[in-house]
């Protein structure tokens, strides 16, 4: 078969980790007999600086076009300065919506050779194995009015988080879908106790759960959660939140693999999936060959899962990843002190060695 994907080689780190993601994809295709086409295209700073636009319409198009989308992250210290319509992550934004990625899928796996490489002590964190699903395009990321405002000491800010009946529902189901796939158990994260919407987020969810028997239904409260995570991670199956509560939680949990640079998602809703790791651009490392691409190839393995339904070969994928991690090989994120490190492109050719 023939797959064509657009890749936005994104900004910082983004060039190397793509360069290394598309390796281990090739190398899948090789191996199983498939075809990936890429299309590169810009988006994020790089479109800033070449159309001044994070997202411009013909690469919203090509994307729309496409089987998949595999992203890097964007944006950097050289794009700081400019107005919140126009900045990388507001063609990150833009992207999502023009997708219709309303599930953000975000699994928080320990890999057993990393339990060292944590901060919390291994007992607490060995087994943990999560699914958290993020609502991706409503919430206070885009709800409106919006804007700054006034002047001198006057000067206010103003975002709106809502979220509409149908917002919840369809994020709700998805979140117990997937737990029948896995433990068959969901903890719905919102701020009910203070928050209108988080109310609202409550009483849709729990009503959505009662269609689901057969699944173990919890709710949380935001900030208990967040103490939860790291208190007993192995609690949680599948965590489904909101837009911003999913963006705060998945940093926190990220840590119980070891880095967030192990952490990958898989973006859905729309006809097109879009792929990403969950980390930021790094742009103080870029070049130096640190980045540590395996949160951007484990992105492949989901892509290769979710927009392809090739099972086989994600697993091949997060396969290799386990192995060349028992096999020892640490890139400097991973790496305990003194520990030999490996470079971001001898990490790619470790995995494709992986895979046959
Ligand atoms: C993420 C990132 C983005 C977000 C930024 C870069 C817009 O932090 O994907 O978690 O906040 O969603
Ligand atoms: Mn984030």
């Amino acid at each position: 078969m023939n797959y064509h994907i657009v890749v936005l080689s994104g900004d910082g780190i983004g060039p190397e980790i793509c360069e290394e993601s598309k390796k281990v994809l090739n190398r899948v295709g090789v191996v199983f007999g498939h075809k990936f086409e890429y299309e590169p295209q810009d988006a994020g700073g790089i479109a800033i600086d070449k159309f001044d636009n994070p997202l411009p319409d013909h690469t919203l198009k090509a994307c729309q076009a496409s089987q998949a989308v595999l992203k890097a992250p964007m944006g950097g210290p050289k794009w700081d300065k400019i107005e919140n319509k126009k900045r990388p992550e507001a063609g990150i934004l833009g992207l999502r919506k023009g997708l219709d990625l309303y599930a953000n899928l975000r699994p928080v796996k320990l890999f057993n050779a990393l339990k060292e490489a944590s901060t919390l002590k291994t007992e607490v964190i060995d087994g943990v194995d999560m699914l958290i699903v993020r609502e991706l395009i409503s919430g206070i990321y885009f709800g409106e009015p919006r804007g700054i405002h006034g002047e001198g000491k006057d000067r206010y800010g103003v975002n709106t988080e809502i979220y509409r009946t149908p917002e919840v529902e369809r994020i709700v189901k998805l979140a117990c879908e997937l737990a029948r796939l896995r433990r068959k158990k969901v903890t719905s994260v919102d701020k009910f106790n203070v928050l209108e919407s988080s109310r609202l987020w409550h009483d849709v969810a729990e009503e959505v759960s009662k269609g689901y028997p057969d699944v173990a239904f919890e709710h949380q409260i935001v900030d208990n959660a967040a103490m939860q995570l790291i208190l007993r991670p192995k609690q949680f199956d599948v965590l489904v939140t909101t837009n911003m509560f999913g963006d705060i939680l998945s940093d926190e949990a990220s840590m119980l693999t070891g880095s967030l640079g192990m952490l990958p998602s898989a973006s859905l809703g729309g006809k097109v999936g879009l792929y990403e790791p969950s980390h930021g651009s790094a742009p103080d490392i870029a070049g130096t060959g640190k980045a540590n691409p395996l949160a951007m190839i484990l992105s492949i393995g989901m892509m290769l899962k979710y927009s392809f339904h090739l099972q086989k070969e994600s697993d091949a994928v997060e396969g290799a990843v386990e192995k060349v991690l028992e096999r020892g090989l640490r890139t400097a994120d991973l790496a305990k002190k003194g520990e030999k490190t490996v470079s971001c492109s001898q990490m790619g050719d470790a995995i494709c060695a992986e895979i046959n």
